[in-house]
């Protein structure tokens, strides 16, 4: 077999330091695709991301210019761009699916076929699809190919989202915003993410009201462009603060300590001691960790599912048990044969999983979507002995610098040929 770019890991070195979590992949992405109503616009602390070249490939494709320097990204509408995204693109991440919003409002149609993205047991689009429609769009199916349009523009429209999505929600903000009338939205996703887009738009003109759940938007034919800083990645921050944990380490990281009550409370009830101020975490864990009894993920602000491989991993070798309840994805649990080669002792029914903590020894184990990527690391990283790890494009999708960030905090981790 030919050899693959991966990760060796030797397990057992305490994780110590300071560190800053990036901008949120999964603000910008969205934010990116808004972009779309504007003549521009420059992305302040952009991370560097695979999923965000991808939508930097969209952006030009559709006429931009677009230019990064550092953490800044500028985007400059050349051209009227209104064109179909084209397969590939639209296949290599879920949240290329947040063009159509945007493309139907500002370009009247756009063709396109489903988007791609972690395999997280089933993500079909039908909230997005039925959202759009009550706004005005037609849009059929033929074969493979999502033809959308909307003949006579769309309209406002009072959509009641039957489950608080994320990506509708987004989906939906991104159509309102570009359509010269009233959305009222209610049954909206409230992730900090959707508060970002939020502030993204009002920053380009659009008068939007927000409560949790209710998103009142007045729209516009134009949009401004403006400069925007994109905030803390939540889930980043949470990840190094369990990989502290699961090492008996004490990590400091700075982000938003406010968008991670429910992981804060959990790292707690595993027997480590945080520390919060205005912008930072700082996390010291005991010597073993204990089970942290019941995760239940829930939208926001309730236990992210991004984060239930990340905890299942730390809760492995815990004293304890720890049991899950995925909510968001149920079948989200491709991380746990992962795992369970390494010792852990899970059982999974539905959507609950039993784990039992166990002693991890390291071995030869695969990624097998982003946030399944960084279990296996922080479970690798509290093993007994090596590991090697593959499928590492997963991992570069969400986390800007890892390999980086986790040997400046003392892993032995180094990239190799496997
Ligand atoms: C976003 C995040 C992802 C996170 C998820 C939940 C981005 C780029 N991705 O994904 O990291 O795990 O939120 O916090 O921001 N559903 C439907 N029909 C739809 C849409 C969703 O049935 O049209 C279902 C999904 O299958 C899933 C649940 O709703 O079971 C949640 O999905 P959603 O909130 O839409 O997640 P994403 O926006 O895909």
């Amino acid at each position: 077999m030919p050899f693959m770019r991966g990760l060796r890991i030797v397990g057992g070195n305490r994780l110590v330091g300071s560190v800053t979590a990036h901008g949120a992949k999964n603000a910008v992405l969205p934010i990116l695709a808004a972009t779309v109503l504007c003549h521009g616009a420059e992305i302040k602390n952009c991370p560097d991301l695979s999923d965000v070249a991808v939508s930097c490939h969209i952006l030009r494709h559709l006429g931009y210019a677009v230019g990064r320097q550092g953490d800044t990204l500028t985007l400059h509408r050349e051209e009227n761009g209104c064109r179909d995204v084209p397969p590939e693109w639209m296949r290599a991440m879920r949240s290329s699916i947040l063009f159509l919003g945007g493309m139907l409002a500002r370009c009247g149609g756009v063709s396109l076929c489903p988007p791609g993205g972690c395999a997280l047991g089933g993500r079909p689009i039908d909230l997005h699809l039925s959202a759009l429609r009550q706004m005005g769009a037609v849009i059929t199916e033929e074969g493979d190919t999502l033809r959308c349009t909307a003949p006579s523009g769309l309209h406002g429209a009072a959509v009641k989202l039957p489950y608080p999505s994320v990506g509708a929600t987004e989906n939906l903000l991104i159509a309102a915003a570009g359509t010269p009338a009233e959305t009222a939205i209610t049954g909206a996703a409230a992730e900090p993410e959707i508060t970002d887009l939020i502030r993204f738009l009002r920053g380009c003109g659009v008068t939007i009201e927000a409560s949790p759940g209710a998103i009142l938007v007045q729209g516009r034919d134009t949009l401004s462009g403006c400069t925007h800083t994109v905030l803390p990645d939540r889930i980043e921050a949470a990840t190094y603060l369990a990989a502290g944990a699961v090492t008996g380490g004490a990590v400091t990281v700075k982000c938003d300590p406010g968008h991670l009550a429910a992981p804060i409370a959990v790292l707690r009830r595993m027997g480590c001691k945080i520390k919060i101020t205005g912008d930072s975490v700082a996390l010291t864990a005991p010597e073993k960790l204990c089970g942290a009894g019941s995760i239940v993920t829930l939208p926001y602000p309730g236990f992210p599912t991004d984060l239930q491989a990340v905890f299942m991993a730390a809760a492995a070798g815990a004293k304890g048990y720890t049991a899950f309840t995925e909510t968001v994805f149920p079948r989200r649990w491709a991380h746990v044969e992962e795992l369970r080669r390494m010792g852990a002792d899970i059982t999974v029914a539905g959507s609950h999983a039993m784990l039992r903590g166990a002693a991890l020894t390291g071995t030869a184990l695969t990624c097998t979507d982003l946030r399944a990527g960084a279990a296996v690391v922080l479970a690798a990283l509290a093993a007994r002995g090596e590991s090697t790890v593959t499928g590492l494009s997963h991992i570069e999708r969400g986390y800007a610098e890892f390999v980086l960030t986790l040997r400046h905090l003392g892993a032995e981790i180094t990239i190799a040929e496997i």
